[in-house]
């Protein structure tokens, strides 16, 4: 059973319209592949598709210019961080004044990852980050199961939990040993996958590369590469903190978050719901998807969403701006949250237009004229 991503798909349509070419930016198994074909389904012209994994495809791509030049329509470009050298022939292809082709390039690695990218195409590629399901996708009623299960297709449609836990195993294993090396990086699976069980227990907490260094026996400089891979094949959000305008001293360091909560459960070895709900870190398990869907929701990009914290313990999970105006958010695994005092040295000191506290509750409330408690099930109605 396919699930038909109506919001991805205008996206594409709309940016198209605007660019030579998309390209759609996502972690492995994210369901990019599906989303180009459910699009291409929908191109009313001739569409002509590549995967760059695919040998036979490879080839057909030897002569690229030769190859592209005389089609038309959509061209589809599959796993292009194999071949990142294509870059520059579709700049070459989207410079031509009769636009006959447009472009849809997907990866799986972030742009800072393949730089070629945004360095030949600047100024005609518009970026589409996608991630597994969202809440808005998979409807009222299924939190909890994505959270559980995590927001990867196949984890989250298995026929049972023991089928969804197995096939996130099998994910991690397949990301250590294949993809990280097939990206270029000559990094040992065993380290890095001790680095990742490690991060686990960092999970909305502010990284320190040598304190995390330092137990596993790797310099800072290399818990801060490792870090970065884990970014760049949005595995891991780096969450900057926010330091404008603020007259207190602030925390600097990014905060991390596992972007699939159930990767974090597989890497705890929580096999199912029960195993999550005995978890001692529950919470913050929680409160990392809730961020995550937040984010989603309000459709945040990377550079868009901040946390804010000051030394002497005030803060804020999520800061963003829209409009020239600043809006804060919380998340709180509790049944009722309330104001607390940190809200209001966040307000006072960053002129907060409204904050938000997101919780796992049913109920709608304001707990002032500019803070509402609202429940994860009705994040949609965040649009701002
Ligand atoms: N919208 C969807 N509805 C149902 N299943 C989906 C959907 N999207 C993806 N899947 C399933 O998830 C798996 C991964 O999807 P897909 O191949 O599209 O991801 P991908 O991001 O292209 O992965 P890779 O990076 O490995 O190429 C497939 O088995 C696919 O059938
Ligand atoms: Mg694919």
């Amino acid at each position: 059973m396919q699930i038909i991503r109506n919001a991805e798909i205008a996206i594409i349509k709309e940016r198209l319209k605007n660019n030579p070419v998309v390209a759609i930016l996502g972690a492995r198994q994210c369901g990019k592949t599906t989303l180009a074909s459910q699009f291409s389904s929908q191109w009313p012209g001739k569409v002509t598709f590549f995967d760059l994994e695919n040998p036979l495809d490879v080839r057909r791509l030897e002569e690229p210019l030769l190859a592209l030049e005389g089609l038309d329509g959509l061209i589809v470009l599959d796993e292009i961080q194999r071949v990142p050298e294509l870059f520059p022939v579709v700049r070459v292809l989207a410079d031509r004044s009769n636009k006959k082709a447009k472009f849809l390039i997907l990866g799986s690695a972030s742009r800072d990852l393949i730089k070629q990218s945004s360095e030949s195409l600047a100024g005609r590629i518009s970026y589409l980050e996608m991630g597994g399901f969202s809440l808005a996708l998979v409807g009222a009623g299924k939190e909890e199961k994505l959270w559980v299960r995590g927001a990867f297709p196949r984890s989250f449609l298995a026929p049972s939990e023991a089928a969804s836990y197995q096939w996130r195993q099998d994910f991690i294993a397949t990301f250590l040993e294949r993809d990280i090396p097939q990206l270029g990086f000559n990094i040992p699976a065993k380290s890095l996958g001790r680095f990742w069980q490690m991060l686990a227990h960092y999970h909305g907490q502010i990284f320190n590369a040598s304190e995390i260094g330092k137990s596993l026996g790797v310099s800072d400089h290399t818990a801060q590469r490792y870090l970065d891979l884990l970014s760049g094949t949005f595995m891991i959000r780096q969450l900057r903190a926010w330091h404008y305008n603020t007259k207190k001293r602030i925390i600097k360091r990014p905060k991390i978050y596992f972007r699939d909560t159930g990767i974090l459960h597989a890497l705890f070895s929580l096999e199912n719901k029960k195993d999550v709900f005995n978890h001692p870190k529950l919470g913050a398990s929680w409160e990392g998807f809730a961020l995550e869907e937040t984010i989603k929701a309000i459709g945040l990009k990377d550079n868009e969403a901040f946390f804010w914290g000051v030394h002497t313990s005030a803060e804020l999970d999520l800061l963003f701006q829209r409009k020239g105006r600043l809006y804060g958010i919380e998340v709180k695994y509790a049944q009722a949250p309330g104001f607390a005092k940190s809200m209001a040295t966040a307000f006072d000191e960053l002129n907060l237009t409204h904050l938000w506290v997101i919780y796992p509750g049913k109920k709608i409330y304001k707990l002032n004229q500019t803070t509402t408690v609202l429940p994860i099930s009705e994040i949609a109605q965040l649009k701002l």
